[in-house]
Protein backbone atom coordinates (compact mmCIF):
# COMPACT_ATOMS: atom_id res chain seq x y z
CA UNK A 1 0.00 0.00 0.00
CA UNK A 2 1.18 3.46 -0.87
CA UNK A 3 0.62 6.32 1.47
CA UNK A 4 0.26 9.49 -0.14
CA UNK A 5 -0.58 13.16 1.12
CA UNK A 6 -1.34 15.91 -0.99
CA UNK A 7 -0.12 19.71 -0.86
CA UNK A 8 -2.13 22.23 -2.77
CA UNK A 9 -5.58 21.60 -2.78
CA UNK A 10 -6.63 24.78 -5.02
CA UNK A 11 -8.08 24.45 -8.73
CA UNK A 12 -6.33 21.01 -9.93
CA UNK A 13 -5.30 19.53 -6.69
CA UNK A 14 -8.95 18.43 -5.54
CA UNK A 15 -8.50 16.39 -9.33
CA UNK A 16 -5.13 14.48 -8.05
CA UNK A 17 -6.99 13.91 -4.96
CA UNK A 18 -10.13 12.39 -6.57
CA UNK A 19 -7.73 10.04 -8.95
CA UNK A 20 -5.57 8.76 -6.12
CA UNK A 21 -8.43 7.95 -4.06
CA UNK A 22 -9.78 5.70 -7.24
CA UNK A 23 -6.51 3.58 -7.47
CA UNK A 24 -5.99 0.49 -5.39
CA UNK A 25 -2.80 -0.38 -3.59
CA UNK A 26 -3.14 3.85 -2.83
CA UNK A 27 -4.55 5.66 0.23
CA UNK A 28 -4.47 9.40 0.42
CA UNK A 29 -3.87 9.82 4.40
CA UNK A 30 -3.41 13.72 4.23
CA UNK A 31 -4.04 16.96 2.41
CA UNK A 32 -2.18 20.14 2.69
CA UNK A 33 -3.22 23.56 1.44
CA UNK A 34 -2.17 27.22 3.59
CA UNK A 35 -5.48 28.04 3.11
CA UNK A 36 -8.25 26.19 5.62
CA UNK A 37 -11.23 27.20 3.31
CA UNK A 38 -9.64 25.15 0.72
CA UNK A 39 -9.52 22.17 3.07
CA UNK A 40 -12.52 22.29 4.30
CA UNK A 41 -14.05 21.09 1.21
CA UNK A 42 -12.86 17.88 1.99
CA UNK A 43 -14.04 17.34 4.73
CA UNK A 44 -17.54 15.82 4.30
CA UNK A 45 -16.04 13.73 1.44
CA UNK A 46 -12.94 12.44 2.42
CA UNK A 47 -13.97 12.01 6.29
CA UNK A 48 -10.88 9.81 6.86
CA UNK A 49 -8.10 11.82 5.51
CA UNK A 50 -5.96 14.38 7.89
CA UNK A 51 -5.99 17.62 6.77
CA UNK A 52 -3.31 20.31 7.69
CA UNK A 53 -2.21 23.75 6.74
CA UNK A 54 1.40 23.63 7.37
CA UNK A 55 2.95 21.36 4.56
CA UNK A 56 5.52 20.37 7.12
CA UNK A 57 3.19 18.67 8.90
CA UNK A 58 3.20 15.88 6.02
CA UNK A 59 6.94 15.57 5.67
CA UNK A 60 7.09 14.86 9.21
CA UNK A 61 3.90 12.56 9.02
CA UNK A 62 5.62 8.68 9.45
CA UNK A 63 2.35 7.24 7.61
CA UNK A 64 3.12 9.35 4.26
CA UNK A 65 5.12 7.42 1.81
CA UNK A 66 4.92 9.30 -1.21
CA UNK A 67 4.33 13.38 -1.61
CA UNK A 68 2.39 15.33 -4.21
CA UNK A 69 3.18 18.69 -4.79
CA UNK A 70 0.40 20.63 -6.61
CA UNK A 71 1.15 24.43 -5.34
CA UNK A 72 1.75 27.19 -7.81
CA UNK A 73 5.47 26.90 -9.59
CA UNK A 74 7.42 29.21 -7.75
CA UNK A 75 7.24 27.05 -4.76
CA UNK A 76 7.94 23.67 -6.75
CA UNK A 77 11.58 23.83 -5.63
CA UNK A 78 11.67 24.05 -2.49
CA UNK A 79 8.50 21.66 -1.39
CA UNK A 80 9.90 18.98 -3.93
CA UNK A 81 13.38 19.44 -2.42
CA UNK A 82 12.44 19.54 1.81
CA UNK A 83 10.03 16.51 0.69
CA UNK A 84 12.86 14.54 -0.71
CA UNK A 85 14.86 15.34 1.87
CA UNK A 86 12.49 13.92 4.27
CA UNK A 87 12.42 10.60 2.40
CA UNK A 88 9.19 11.19 0.37
CA UNK A 89 9.12 10.18 -3.16
CA UNK A 90 7.64 13.25 -4.92
CA UNK A 91 5.12 14.22 -8.20
CA UNK A 92 5.30 17.27 -8.59
CA UNK A 93 3.12 19.40 -11.16
CA UNK A 94 4.42 21.13 -13.89
CA UNK A 95 6.83 23.16 -14.39
CA UNK A 96 9.28 20.94 -12.01
CA UNK A 97 11.11 24.09 -11.57
CA UNK A 98 11.37 27.75 -12.52
CA UNK A 99 15.23 27.43 -13.83
CA UNK A 100 17.83 24.84 -14.63
CA UNK A 101 19.72 24.85 -11.81
CA UNK A 102 16.64 23.92 -9.63
CA UNK A 103 15.86 21.11 -11.76
CA UNK A 104 19.33 19.53 -11.82
CA UNK A 105 19.41 19.94 -7.90
CA UNK A 106 15.73 18.59 -7.20
CA UNK A 107 17.59 15.23 -9.75
CA UNK A 108 20.44 15.14 -7.70
CA UNK A 109 18.82 14.93 -4.55
CA UNK A 110 16.27 12.00 -5.99
CA UNK A 111 19.12 10.01 -6.88
CA UNK A 112 20.98 10.94 -3.47
CA UNK A 113 17.76 10.07 -1.04
CA UNK A 114 16.87 7.13 -3.71
CA UNK A 115 13.15 8.52 -3.94
CA UNK A 116 11.30 8.47 -7.14
CA UNK A 117 11.09 12.07 -8.70
CA UNK A 118 8.09 12.21 -11.39
CA UNK A 119 6.57 15.73 -13.20
CA UNK A 120 2.76 15.54 -14.04
CA UNK A 121 3.25 15.93 -17.67
CA UNK A 122 -0.22 15.22 -17.98
CA UNK A 123 0.04 14.77 -21.82
CA UNK A 124 2.17 12.06 -22.08
CA UNK A 125 -0.02 9.76 -20.25
CA UNK A 126 -3.15 11.12 -23.36
CA UNK A 127 -3.72 8.26 -25.25
CA UNK A 128 -4.26 10.93 -28.55
CA UNK A 129 -0.45 12.47 -27.80
CA UNK A 130 0.61 8.86 -27.66
CA UNK A 131 -1.18 7.66 -30.76
CA UNK A 132 0.74 10.55 -32.63
CA UNK A 133 4.04 9.41 -31.36
CA UNK A 134 2.96 6.14 -32.84
CA UNK A 135 1.25 7.55 -36.12
CA UNK A 136 4.86 9.29 -35.96
CA UNK A 137 7.12 6.35 -35.38
CA UNK A 138 5.96 4.17 -37.70
CA UNK A 139 6.30 6.86 -40.54
CA UNK A 140 2.76 7.06 -41.38
CA UNK A 141 3.13 10.75 -41.51
CA UNK A 142 6.47 10.60 -44.00
CA UNK A 143 8.86 12.84 -42.77
CA UNK A 144 7.50 15.43 -39.92
CA UNK A 145 7.66 18.76 -42.09
CA UNK A 146 6.26 21.15 -39.10
CA UNK A 147 4.50 20.87 -35.59
CA UNK A 148 1.93 23.86 -35.13
CA UNK A 149 0.65 24.26 -31.03
CA UNK A 150 -2.06 26.44 -29.59
CA UNK A 151 -3.22 26.85 -25.79
CA UNK A 152 -5.41 29.84 -25.78
CA UNK A 153 -8.05 30.86 -23.94
CA UNK A 154 -9.68 33.85 -21.87
CA UNK A 155 -8.30 33.03 -17.81
CA UNK A 156 -6.68 31.63 -15.65
CA UNK A 157 -3.87 35.01 -15.33
CA UNK A 158 -1.40 33.66 -12.96
CA UNK A 159 0.24 35.51 -10.17
CA UNK A 160 3.69 33.95 -9.79
CA UNK A 161 4.56 32.87 -13.69
CA UNK A 162 4.22 34.42 -17.29
CA UNK A 163 1.68 32.45 -19.50
CA UNK A 164 4.65 30.81 -21.16
CA UNK A 165 5.83 29.17 -18.05
CA UNK A 166 2.42 28.12 -17.25
CA UNK A 167 0.86 27.00 -20.64
CA UNK A 168 3.82 26.12 -21.97
CA UNK A 169 5.37 23.47 -20.19
CA UNK A 170 2.13 21.19 -21.67
CA UNK A 171 3.09 22.01 -25.51
CA UNK A 172 6.89 21.46 -24.81
CA UNK A 173 6.52 18.66 -23.30
CA UNK A 174 4.16 17.30 -25.99
CA UNK A 175 6.70 18.33 -28.42
CA UNK A 176 9.18 16.68 -26.97
CA UNK A 177 7.68 13.48 -26.53
CA UNK A 178 6.20 13.33 -29.99
CA UNK A 179 9.99 13.96 -31.71
CA UNK A 180 11.77 11.86 -29.42
CA UNK A 181 14.31 15.05 -28.99
CA UNK A 182 14.84 18.43 -27.78
CA UNK A 183 14.90 21.82 -29.52
CA UNK A 184 18.33 22.51 -30.62
CA UNK A 185 17.24 26.63 -30.32
CA UNK A 186 14.48 28.84 -29.66
CA UNK A 187 13.43 32.14 -30.58
CA UNK A 188 10.24 33.46 -28.65
CA UNK A 189 8.09 36.70 -29.00
CA UNK A 190 5.23 37.87 -26.43
CA UNK A 191 3.91 40.90 -25.02
CA UNK A 192 2.53 42.01 -21.61
CA UNK A 193 -0.63 43.82 -21.52
CA UNK A 194 -2.08 43.51 -18.15
CA UNK A 195 0.52 43.50 -15.95
CA UNK A 196 4.25 44.75 -17.10
CA UNK A 197 5.80 41.62 -14.84
CA UNK A 198 4.63 39.18 -16.70
CA UNK A 199 3.57 37.98 -20.55
CA UNK A 200 0.07 37.17 -21.10
CA UNK A 201 0.80 36.11 -24.68
CA UNK A 202 3.75 33.83 -26.32
CA UNK A 203 4.42 32.92 -29.77
CA UNK A 204 7.81 30.29 -29.47
CA UNK A 205 9.56 29.23 -32.30
CA UNK A 206 11.59 25.94 -31.99
CA UNK A 207 14.17 24.36 -34.13
CA UNK A 208 13.98 19.90 -33.56
CA UNK A 209 16.38 18.33 -35.02
CA UNK A 210 16.15 17.00 -38.61
CA UNK A 211 14.96 20.30 -39.55
CA UNK A 212 11.33 20.04 -38.20
CA UNK A 213 10.26 23.11 -37.38
CA UNK A 214 7.90 24.03 -34.38
CA UNK A 215 5.86 26.81 -33.34
CA UNK A 216 4.24 27.20 -29.99
CA UNK A 217 0.97 30.49 -29.19
CA UNK A 218 -0.04 30.17 -25.51
CA UNK A 219 -2.03 33.34 -24.16
CA UNK A 220 -4.16 33.48 -21.40
CA UNK A 221 -5.55 36.43 -22.80
CA UNK A 222 -8.01 35.37 -25.79
CA UNK A 223 -11.37 35.07 -26.56
CA UNK A 224 -11.41 31.15 -27.03
CA UNK A 225 -10.49 27.82 -25.56
CA UNK A 226 -8.24 26.44 -27.93
CA UNK A 227 -6.18 23.37 -27.28
CA UNK A 228 -4.49 22.02 -30.52
CA UNK A 229 -1.41 20.70 -32.19
CA UNK A 230 -1.10 20.24 -36.27
CA UNK A 231 1.87 18.03 -37.57
CA UNK A 232 2.20 18.19 -41.37
CA UNK A 233 4.47 15.82 -42.80
CA UNK A 234 5.10 14.74 -46.00
CA UNK A 235 2.90 12.17 -46.31
CA UNK A 236 -0.24 12.89 -44.16
CA UNK A 237 -1.79 15.67 -41.73
CA UNK A 238 -2.91 15.21 -38.20
CA UNK A 239 -4.94 17.72 -36.06
CA UNK A 240 -5.37 16.98 -32.59
CA UNK A 241 -7.80 18.81 -30.77
CA UNK A 242 -8.14 18.31 -27.22
CA UNK A 243 -11.45 20.05 -26.92
CA UNK A 244 -13.20 17.97 -29.79
CA UNK A 245 -14.25 14.59 -27.41
CA UNK A 246 -15.78 13.66 -30.92
CA UNK A 247 -12.97 13.86 -32.84
CA UNK A 248 -9.50 14.63 -30.97
CA UNK A 249 -7.52 13.07 -33.66
CA UNK A 250 -8.12 13.77 -37.72
CA UNK A 251 -5.61 12.27 -40.10
CA UNK A 252 -5.54 13.79 -43.43
CA UNK A 253 -4.37 11.94 -46.64
CA UNK A 254 -3.17 15.94 -47.81
CA UNK A 255 -0.44 16.54 -49.00
CA UNK A 256 1.87 18.49 -51.75
CA UNK A 257 3.48 15.40 -54.00
CA UNK A 258 6.94 16.11 -55.94
CA UNK A 259 6.67 14.45 -59.56
CA UNK A 260 9.12 14.03 -62.45
CA UNK A 261 11.58 16.86 -63.35
CA UNK A 262 10.05 20.27 -64.20
CA UNK A 263 11.20 21.27 -67.99
CA UNK A 264 10.42 24.66 -67.35
CA UNK A 265 12.37 25.36 -64.53
CA UNK A 266 15.37 24.53 -67.11
CA UNK A 267 15.84 21.61 -65.36
CA UNK A 268 17.67 23.05 -62.50
CA UNK A 269 16.66 20.13 -60.16
CA UNK A 270 12.99 21.66 -59.46
CA UNK A 271 10.20 19.06 -59.23
CA UNK A 272 6.55 19.60 -60.36
CA UNK A 273 3.90 19.87 -57.37
CA UNK A 274 0.92 18.09 -57.50
CA UNK A 275 -1.33 18.69 -53.99
CA UNK A 276 -2.80 15.38 -53.11
CA UNK A 277 -6.44 15.88 -50.91
CA UNK A 278 -7.48 12.04 -49.91
CA UNK A 279 -9.45 10.55 -47.25
CA UNK A 280 -10.29 12.03 -43.61
CA UNK A 281 -9.43 9.45 -40.79
CA UNK A 282 -10.45 9.93 -37.46
CA UNK A 283 -9.23 7.23 -35.33
CA UNK A 284 -11.04 5.55 -32.40
CA UNK A 285 -9.48 6.40 -29.37
CA UNK A 286 -10.02 4.82 -26.09
CA UNK A 287 -9.52 8.13 -23.70
CA UNK A 288 -9.08 6.71 -20.85
CA UNK A 289 -8.51 9.84 -18.33
CA UNK A 290 -5.00 10.94 -18.90
CA UNK A 291 -4.62 12.34 -15.60
CA UNK A 292 -5.45 8.63 -13.80
CA UNK A 293 -3.03 7.05 -16.09
CA UNK A 294 -0.66 9.72 -14.64
CA UNK A 295 -1.24 8.75 -10.99
CA UNK A 296 -1.46 5.04 -11.62
CA UNK A 297 2.24 5.27 -13.17
CA UNK A 298 3.31 7.14 -10.08
CA UNK A 299 2.33 4.52 -7.55
CA UNK A 300 3.14 1.79 -9.69
CA UNK A 301 6.76 3.05 -10.51
CA UNK A 302 7.03 3.29 -7.18
CA UNK A 303 5.79 -0.30 -5.53
CA UNK A 304 7.71 -1.71 -8.46
CA UNK A 305 10.78 -0.13 -8.35
CA UNK A 306 10.66 1.27 -12.04
CA UNK A 307 11.63 4.49 -13.74
CA UNK A 308 8.76 6.83 -14.65
CA UNK A 309 7.97 7.72 -17.77
CA UNK A 310 8.27 12.09 -17.01
CA UNK A 311 11.31 11.44 -14.40
CA UNK A 312 13.40 14.39 -13.50
CA UNK A 313 15.11 14.11 -16.62
CA UNK A 314 12.19 14.60 -18.61
CA UNK A 315 11.01 17.77 -16.50
CA UNK A 316 14.77 19.48 -16.72
CA UNK A 317 14.17 18.84 -20.33
CA UNK A 318 11.26 21.13 -20.89
CA UNK A 319 12.17 23.58 -18.26
CA UNK A 320 15.45 24.00 -19.98
CA UNK A 321 13.66 24.87 -23.33
CA UNK A 322 11.53 27.44 -21.26
CA UNK A 323 14.36 28.56 -19.63
CA UNK A 324 15.91 29.64 -23.06
CA UNK A 325 12.20 30.89 -24.28
CA UNK A 326 12.13 32.87 -21.21
CA UNK A 327 15.50 34.55 -22.21
CA UNK A 328 14.69 35.00 -25.91
CA UNK A 329 11.17 36.83 -24.91
CA UNK A 330 13.26 39.34 -22.29
CA UNK A 331 15.66 39.96 -25.77
CA UNK A 332 12.99 40.73 -27.77
CA UNK A 333 13.04 37.48 -29.80
CA UNK A 334 17.03 36.85 -30.11
CA UNK A 335 17.58 33.29 -30.75
CA UNK A 336 18.83 31.12 -27.90
CA UNK A 337 20.74 27.75 -28.42
CA UNK A 338 19.74 24.84 -26.38
CA UNK A 339 22.48 22.64 -24.99
N1 LIG B 1 -1.08 18.99 -15.25
C1 LIG B 1 -2.03 19.85 -15.57
O1 LIG B 1 -2.73 19.69 -16.57
C2 LIG B 1 -2.26 21.06 -14.70
C3 LIG B 1 -3.42 21.81 -14.81
C4 LIG B 1 -3.58 22.92 -13.97
C5 LIG B 1 -2.60 23.26 -13.05
N2 LIG B 1 -1.47 22.50 -12.98
C6 LIG B 1 -0.39 22.86 -12.04
O2 LIG B 1 -0.85 22.64 -10.72
C7 LIG B 1 -0.28 23.59 -9.83
C8 LIG B 1 -1.36 24.30 -9.05
O3 LIG B 1 -2.18 25.00 -9.95
P1 LIG B 1 -3.64 25.47 -9.52
O4 LIG B 1 -4.29 25.98 -10.76
O5 LIG B 1 -4.32 24.42 -8.74
O6 LIG B 1 -3.27 26.72 -8.58
P2 LIG B 1 -4.18 27.31 -7.40
O7 LIG B 1 -3.59 28.63 -7.10
O8 LIG B 1 -5.62 27.21 -7.76
O9 LIG B 1 -3.93 26.33 -6.17
C9 LIG B 1 -2.71 26.25 -5.48
C10 LIG B 1 -3.00 25.96 -4.01
O10 LIG B 1 -1.78 25.78 -3.33
C11 LIG B 1 -1.92 26.37 -2.02
N3 LIG B 1 -0.57 26.67 -1.53
C12 LIG B 1 0.31 27.59 -1.98
N4 LIG B 1 1.47 27.53 -1.31
C13 LIG B 1 1.32 26.54 -0.40
C14 LIG B 1 2.17 25.98 0.61
N5 LIG B 1 3.43 26.42 0.78
N6 LIG B 1 1.69 24.99 1.38
C15 LIG B 1 0.44 24.53 1.21
N7 LIG B 1 -0.41 25.01 0.27
C16 LIG B 1 0.03 25.99 -0.53
C17 LIG B 1 -2.77 27.61 -2.25
O11 LIG B 1 -3.42 28.01 -1.06
C18 LIG B 1 -3.76 27.10 -3.30
O12 LIG B 1 -4.94 26.58 -2.73
C19 LIG B 1 0.56 24.53 -10.71
O13 LIG B 1 1.89 24.13 -10.67
C20 LIG B 1 0.01 24.33 -12.11
O14 LIG B 1 0.98 24.53 -13.11
C21 LIG B 1 -1.29 21.42 -13.76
Amino acid sequence: MLRIGIIGCGYWGPNLVRDFSEIEDVEVTALCDSNPDRLNRFKRRYPGVRLNTAYTEILKSKTIDAVVIATPANTHYKLAKEALLAGKHVLVEKPMTYNVGEAEELIAVSKKQKKTLMVGHTFEFNPAVIRIKELIEAGELGKVYYITSRRLNLGKIREDINALWNLAPHDISILNFITGSMPLGVKAWGGSFLKQSHEDLAFINLAYPDNIIANVHVSWLDPLKVRDTVIVGSKKMVLYDDVDSEARIKIYDKGADKLGNDSSSGGFGEFQIKLRAGDLLIPKIDMTEPLKQECRHFADCILNNKSPKTDGENGLRVVKVLNAAHESLKKGGTEIEIS
